[in-house]
C-alpha cells in the first residue's frame, strides 16, 4: 500500500514491542545522524532495545542518503543482501526512510519489494505506526511532500556528553549540483525559545558539547517573525552561548554567500562558541561557482575567510570541494588549487562530482568530464590540501590545548581521544572519562591528528 501525503494511522501510545531488537544503520551527513537517534528514541519508546548482532534483529532500519550516487548504489547492495536473511526469517522487518526514500517512493519497493516500511525525512516521527501497520496489513510506502514545522522527538544520544540540536530544516538554496532541497523541502526555522529550551535540558542532562544544524544556519530565523524583527542566527548563537553548562557550541552548515560580520563577532563575543568554522567552498573558478548557482566569488570566499579569521584568531576552517563539475577545464581546476593553497584550510571534504537525475547540473551530459580526468584532479588536490592539514596541525606542535575526551583511543584503549575547540583529533596516553574538558600539550602533528601528553 502507498500512502502519498496522507498521514491517516493512528499514532499509538503503549510499547508493543519490549525486548524486540533493532538495528539501525545511518547514512549521510550530520541531520541524518541525528534523525537516526530520534528514530532510535521512537524505538526505545516502543520497548525495542538495539541488536548485539546485525543478523539477528527483529527489525533493520536504513535512515539514508542520495546525495551521491554511490549511496544509492551502497543502499540496495545492503538491501539485496538482506533478502537472504528475510526469506529464511520471514518475521523480519525491514524499513527505509530518510532521503533516499524520500527521492525513490515507490521505486524502493518495487527495486526490493521485501522492505516493510519506506518513509521519507517530512514522517519520521510515525515510523512506529507504520511498522504497527506492516505487520499488520503488509508493506507501506508512505512519503508527505513537505513539513508543516519543525519536529522534534525525544532523541536516544549516541554520546552522553555532545549532542546535535536542530536550529531549522529544509534549504532555499538551488546549487545545481546538489538534491538536497528537493529531499528535505523548504526552509523552516525553529523558534529561538524553543531551542535554548532543548539546550537547557541537554546542559541539565549533562551535555557539554552541542553542535547546531541546518542545512544553510546563515539563513535561520528568515522565516521568523519575533515582536516585529526576525530572529537571527547571530542572536541565537549569543543566547545558546547563555546556558549554564554549556562549554562548547559548534554549528553546522553556513553558506559562504550569507556568512556576515554579525555572525562572526557574535562568535568571538560568546565564549563558548568554538574557534571552528565549515565553510564549503565547492570550487575555486569563478565560471564553475557561477554554474553551481552558489552567489560569490573565489575573491568574496577568501574575504570572507579573512573576516572570520580576524574576528577569531587561531579559527580551524574546514571546507568541502567538488571535483569534476560540468564543463570543469583543466585552468578551471587550477583556480581550485590555487583558493585551496591561499585558504589553508585545516581540512577538507573532497568529493568526485556525481550526477543527481532531476538536478540542472546533471543535464549538463555534454559537458561532464572524464572519468580518468577527475581521478587524477582528485588525487592532485587531496595532495595538496593533505600537505597544508599537515603544516595547519604542525603550527600546534608545543601549544597547550584544551580537550574534550570522547573516551579510549580506537587502536589503543591505554590511551584517550578527544577534539580541541577548533575540532582537531588529539590522542594522549592515559585514560580519561568521556566528556572531561583536559589540557594537553601537542608534541607530535599528523595530517589527520594530534598527539600530545596531558598536563
Ligand atoms: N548544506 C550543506 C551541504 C550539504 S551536502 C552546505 O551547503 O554546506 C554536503 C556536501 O556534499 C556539499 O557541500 C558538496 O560538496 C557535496 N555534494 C553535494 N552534492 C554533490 C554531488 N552531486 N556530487 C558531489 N558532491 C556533492
Ligand atoms: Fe545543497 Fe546548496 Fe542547499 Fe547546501 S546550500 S544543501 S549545497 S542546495
Ligand atoms: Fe544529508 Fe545525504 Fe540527506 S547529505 S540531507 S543525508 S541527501
Amino acid at each position: 500500500m502507498t500512502l502519498i501525503g496522507m498521514p491517516q494511522i493512528r499514532e499509538r501510545r503503549t510499547p508493543t514491542r519490549t525486548g524486540r531488537t533493532y538495528h539501525l544503520r545511518t547514512f549521510g551527513c550530520q541531520m541524518n545522524v541525528h534523525d537516526s537517534e530520534g528514530i532510535a528514541g521512537l524505538l526505545e519508546a516502543d520497548g525495542m532495545v538495539p541488536a548485539t548482532d546485525a543478523d539477528t534483529a527483529d527489525l533493520v532500519v536504513f535512515n539514508t542518503c542520495c546525495i551521491r550516487e554511490n549511496a544509492d548504489d551502497k543502499l540496495y547492495g545492503s538491501l539485496g543482501s538482506l533478502k537472504r536473511i528475510k526469506d529464511e526469517r520471514p518475521e523480519l522487518l525491514i524499513a527505509v526512510g530518510g532521503c533516499l526514500a524520500q527521492k525513490d517512493r515507490n521505486l524502493v519497493q518495487d527495486r526490493a519489494p521485501w522492505v516493510d516500511v519506506v518513509f521519507g525525512t517530512h514522517n519520521l516521527s510515525r515510523v512506529v505506526s507504520l511498522l504497527d501497520y506492516a505487520e499488520e496489513w503488509g508493506p507501506i510506502t508512505e512519503i508527505l511532500e513537505e513539513s508543516e514545522s519543525v519536529t522534534v522527538v525525544p532523541a536516544k544520544r549516541e554520546v552522553d556528553h555532545s549532542a546535535w540540536v536542530t536550529i531549522m530544516i529544509g534549504c532555499n538554496n538551488s546549487c545545481t549540483f546538489c538534491i538536497v532541497p528537493s529531499v528535505r523541502g523548504a526552509e523552516i526555522s525553529r523558534r529561538p525559545g524553543d531551542i535554548v529550551r532543548e539546550v537547557q535540558d541537554l546542559a541539565a542532562d549533562g551535555v557539554v558539547e552541542v553542535t547546531l544544524l541546518g542545512q544553510n544556519v546563515n539563513s535561520y530565523g528568515r522565516d521568523l517573525e519575533l515582536g516585529g524583527h526576525k530572529a537571527l542566527f547571530a542572536d541565537l548563537l549569543r543566547r545558546v552561548g547563555e546556558v549554564d553548562g554549556i562549554e562548547r557550541i559548534r554549528y553546522t552548515s553556513p553558506h559562504p554567500k550569507d556568512f556576515k560580520a554579525d555572525v562572526a563577532l557574535a562568535m568571538a563575543e560568546t565564549e563558548a562558541v568554538c574557534e571552528q568554522l565549515h565553510m564549503p567552498l565547492q570550487s575555486g573558478s569563478d565560471r564553475i561557482l557561477s554554474a553551481m548557482h552558489r552567489g560569490y566569488t573565489a575573491e568574496r570566499f577568501l574575504a570572507k575567510l579573512d573576516l572570520a579569521r580576524q574576528h577569531l584568531p587561531g579559527l580551524a576552517i574546514s571546507t568541502d570541494i567538488i571535483v569534476g563539475f560540468p564543463g570543469e577545464s583543466e585552468a578551471d581546476f587550477q583556480a581550485t588549487l590555487d583558493v585551496v593553497a591561499v585558504a589553508r584550510f585545516d581540512s577538507a571534504f573532497t568529493f568526485i562530482y556525481s550526477p543527481r537525475p532531476g538536478t540542472a547540473a546533471a543535464e549538463m551530459v555534454d559537458q561532464f568530464v572524464a572519468p580518468e580526468v577527475i581521478q587524477d584532479r582528485y588525487q592532485r588536490l587531496t595532495e595538496l590540501q593533505t600537505s597544508i592539514g599537515l603544516e595547519r596541525n604542525q603550527e600546534l606542535v608545543g601549544a597547550t590545548v584544551e580537550v574534550l575526551v570522547d573516551g579510549p583511543s580506537k587502536t589503543d584503549p591505554t590511551k584517550s581521544s578527544g577534539r580541541t575547540r577548533g575540532n582537531k583529533l588529539v590522542h594522549f596516553p592515559g585514560e580519561v572519562a568521556p566528556g572531561s574538558l583536559v589540557n594537553v600539550r601537542i608534541d607530535r602533528a599528523a595530517p589527520h591528528f594530534l598527539i600530545g601528553d596531558r598536563l
